[in-house]
């Protein structure tokens, strides 16, 4: 099958969070399995620096771009996957990130940027731009790319499209006089399209037409047809239930991998477990904490949103230190979590390090070196940092939710006898339902055996690609089987 692949980040290119892991990894594993997958992405002024050996593949009249947009094309790094960057420097070309400035505000233009990205997803994918190649199936992520199944349903013979929901709190939410100024078709404008409570929606976009829809686990799947995490889009996404399939992220082992790591000080594997020691007290003197193998080393790794509770942590710091436990974060977001934590870590220097900012290769020292991983998150569609943890030995204690509860065993009196415990799960979003389970993981972390045996399991758990790829093809298969049948109803077409 040709499949174009579209994803507002991909790693190592650019990344602001877990879907740039996936889109840096879920390509490869398919073109594994001898698809031909290619992956387009906006050109950012940080991946025009960065890609290598990047050719013009075309150029593109877009509707409401006063100059040609260029489609360079490469390989995304580390694999043989082809990439398309869509370069429209007046959109893509600034410094900042891929959707806010440098101070973090949402820039301006973004609705006219992703709606310029969709467009010219649409191009290649009705094989409109000369490159001599057209996809069976357009994969979008997230609401960037939300308007594309809306162009392709309104396009004769166009390819199928799959649209996979990362996060449905990000809904790319416009006003009335943005969704005018993009000059898109007026009928767009209504509740039974991409209209949502007088706002202009692009995830509707995806929700209402793509052929299929999936998110990033099962248990997100089912939780975001419920009113706690649906937003108001539970009645369509129940509607869509048929069509709507939970696909577990996986776990990229060529990156993540301790027994591999060029990033950790020393690489360690299951059998050789002491040196995961060695990495703890690097740790240790890197955030200037008192280096004690004894101390229970806690580690959190995130974006400083309301999503990954991390007001919860804030709540148990003092319990963390009267236990004599430390803990190591490395984060950056909303600038009032950012000041508690370090306001925390100067009241109490011996127990609590902090890195405010972004930082790949401490991401992978932590893992490596922390005992415990703390992602107590209020919803997490799938999530990767425990999966990395697992790997790592770095036990996590997790709130049970989306890809979460999917991925990590309670440690129970059951669980350690058949010897499948892999973490600590707590239910309530709650900093007392937090703490309970990090009483748990600490009693247990004082009995080397079990806790031996926990690390050590979750370090044998598989999440990598090879299966989630495979699902994917698998769906990819079924849903071009059913859009050839229902090709005879589609529309004509649209410029
Ligand atoms: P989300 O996509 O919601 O942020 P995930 O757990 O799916 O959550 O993915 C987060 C990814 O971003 C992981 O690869 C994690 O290591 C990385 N990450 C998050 N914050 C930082 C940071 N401050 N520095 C380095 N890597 C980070
Ligand atoms: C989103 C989610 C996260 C998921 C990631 C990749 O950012 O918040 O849970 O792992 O996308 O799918």
């Amino acid at each position: 099958m040709n499949i174009l692949f579209a994803s507002s980040e991909a790693h190592p290119l650019i990344k602001t969070g877990g879907l740039a892991d996936v889109s840096g990894s879920l390509p490869r594993a398919i073109l594994g399995l001898r698809h031909d997958i290619r992956v387009i992405i906006p050109a950012y002024r940080e991946i025009l620096r960065y890609a290598e050996h990047l050719t013009l593949a075309a150029y593109l009249d877009l509707e409401g771009v006063s100059q040609p947009v260029r489609i360079l094309s490469g390989r995304l790094p580390g694999g043989n996957v082809k990439l398309y960057l869509v370069d429209s420097p007046s959109h893509f070309d600034r410094a900042g990130n891929p959707y806010t400035s440098r101070s973090g505000s949402p820039w301006p233009d973004n609705a006219e940027r992703f709606t310029v990205f969709c467009r010219a997803i649409h191009a290649l994918a009705v094989n409109a731009a000369g490159l001599d190649w057209q996809p069976d199936i357009v994969h979008c992520n997230d609401w960037q790319t939300g308007l594309v199944p809306v162009m392709l349903r309104e396009t004769s013979a166009a390819p199928a499209s799959i649209f996979t929901i990362h996060n449905l709190a990000y809904q790319g939410l416009f006003d009335w006089k943005t969704f005018q100024s993009l000059k898109l078709p007026a009928d767009w404008w209504s509740v039974d399209a991409l209209e949502f409570h007088n706002k202009f929606s692009f995830i509707k976009g995806g929700l209402i037409y793509a052929d299929w829809l999936t998110t990033v686990s099962p248990t997100y799947a089912d939780e975001i047809c419920t009113p706690e995490f649906g937003y108001g889009l539970e009645g369509l996404l129940n509607h869509r239930k048929e069509t709507l399939t939970g696909i577990l992220n996986g776990g990229d082992y060529t990156i993540w991998n301790p027994g591999r790591d060029l990033h950790i000080p020393v690489q360690f594997n299951p059998r050789s477990l002491f040196h995961k020691t060695e990495n703890k007290r690097a740790l240790q003197e890197h955030f200037s904490l008192p280096v004690d193998n004894a101390v229970p080393l806690f580690a959190v790794i995130s974006r400083l949103v309301e999503q990954k509770g991390i007001d919860l942590i804030l709540e148990i710091l003092p319990d963390l230190v009267k236990q004599n436990a430390q803990l190591v974060i490395l984060g950056s977001g909303d600038n009032k979590l950012e000041a508690a934590l370090r306001l925390a870590s100067t009241r109490h220097p011996e127990h609590i390090g902090i890195h405010i900012g972004y930082d790949e290769v401490l991401a992978h020292h932590i893992e490596a070196g922390a005992d415990i991983f703390l992602m107590p998150s209020r919803f997490e569609p799938c999530g990767l940092n425990q999966i990395y943890s697992l790997r790592y030995g770095t036990v996590p204690v997790v709130r049970s939710t989306g890809g979460l509860a999917d991925t990590v065993v309670d440690t129970t009196p059951e669980t350690l006898e058949d010897k499948t415990a892999t973490g600590f799960r707590f239910h309530t979003a709650s900093a007392s339902a937090l703490w309970g389970a990090v009483e748990r993981a600490l009693d247990h972390y004082r009995k080397p055996e079990s806790w031996a045996q926990i690390v050590i399991t979750g370090m044998r758990q598989d999440f990598s690609w090879k299966r989630s790829a495979q699902q994917y093809v698998e769906l990819y298969a079924r849903v071009m089987a059913r859009q050839q049948n229902a090709q005879p109803l589609r529309k004509t077409v649209i410029q």
